[in-house]
């Protein structure tokens, strides 16, 4: 069972899409998925129609009993779509309740690891803000996706964000990688472009994707059908953008553990 985070601390970047459409794909491919959604504002969890006002079961449950199985707490999704740990408003208080308590960040890694004989991959949606959730988020993570809109402003969010991960990996034994991943991405701007550039000269290598998610209107009739992408307009120019990023998440994470074995 393979965690991504998708996480980015400036909001409105493409998190959500990025969660719904690569899981879209992953199921398009027999992946079993899992989706948590850790935002209070519960967009992934009313992406699937599910009520976030009237949800009984929650991620929130994980947090507020420590006994509580995640299992327990799967909602279905319609037409076969993945499975959802939703997301409620009451989210938003725990940081108060649980901020200064030690031993906090590691509660939805420990959640989730009775769930690897259930799943194949498992897709995390942060809040755009840094919090315990994010940090329990980053903590369970396997990999993150960071979403970056192709905007000068985004790019400051960007920066605190890959702060973030400096700060998480100085407490990991083993590195967290990320992938930068450039959305919203329109090549008749030159805000865009400009933008795109900056992305590239500033993050080489392994840490941002070649690639890019293209500004596609059909992102909004997908959410308003609450479906992906994948599944409404497959050939889309913003469908293919997430299959060509899945394909390269999945070549990352299948290289790590040949470079595990060798070692
Ligand atoms: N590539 C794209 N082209 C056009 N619209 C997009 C694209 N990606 C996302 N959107 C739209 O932009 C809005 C914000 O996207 P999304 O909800 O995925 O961002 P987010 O980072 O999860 O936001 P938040 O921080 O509020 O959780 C949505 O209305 C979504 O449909
Ligand atoms: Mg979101």
């Amino acid at each position: 069972m393979k965690i991504w985070t998708v996480a980015n601390q400036k909001g409105g970047v493409g998190k959500t899409t990025a969660v719904v459409t690569l899981a879209g794909w992953l199921q398009a491919r027999g992946h079993r998925v899992l989706l948590v959604d850790l935002d209070p504002q519960a967009s992934l969890t009313s992406y699937f129609s599910q009520d976030a006002e009237a949800a009984s079961r929650s991620v929130y449950n994980l947090f507020d009993d420590r006994r509580t199985r995640a299992a327990d707490l799967l909602l279905p999704t319609a037409g076969d779509g993945p499975a959802l740990l939703a997301a409620v408003p009451a989210l938003a208080t725990l940081d108060r309740q649980l901020g200064s308590q030690k031993g906090q960040g590691l509660i939805l890694r420990q959640a989730l690891a009775p769930l690897a004989g259930q799943f194949d991959n498992v897709l995390l949606d942060c809040p755009p803000t840094l919090g315990i959730l994010m940090i329990n988020a980053l903590a369970a993570a396997d990999r993150v996706v960071v979403p970056t809109q192709t905007e000068h402003l985004a790019l400051k969010g960007l920066e605190r964000m890959t702060r973030t991960l400096e700060m998480v990996n100085r407490s990991r034994p083993h590195r967290l990688q990320h992938l930068i991943v450039p959305t919203m991405f329109d090549r008749r701007t030159r805000a865009s472009n400009h933008a795109l550039e900056e992305l590239r000269s500033r993050y080489q290598g392994t840490e941002l994707w070649s690639g890019v998610v293209p500004v596609d209107t059909r992102f909004r009739e997908a959410s308003e059908q609450g479906k992906s992408l994948s599944q409404l307009a497959p050939g889309s120019r913003g469908a293919e953008a997430f299959l060509r990023l899945l394909d390269d998440l999945l070549a990352l994470d299948h290289n790590e553990a040949d470079q595990r074995v060798v070692a």
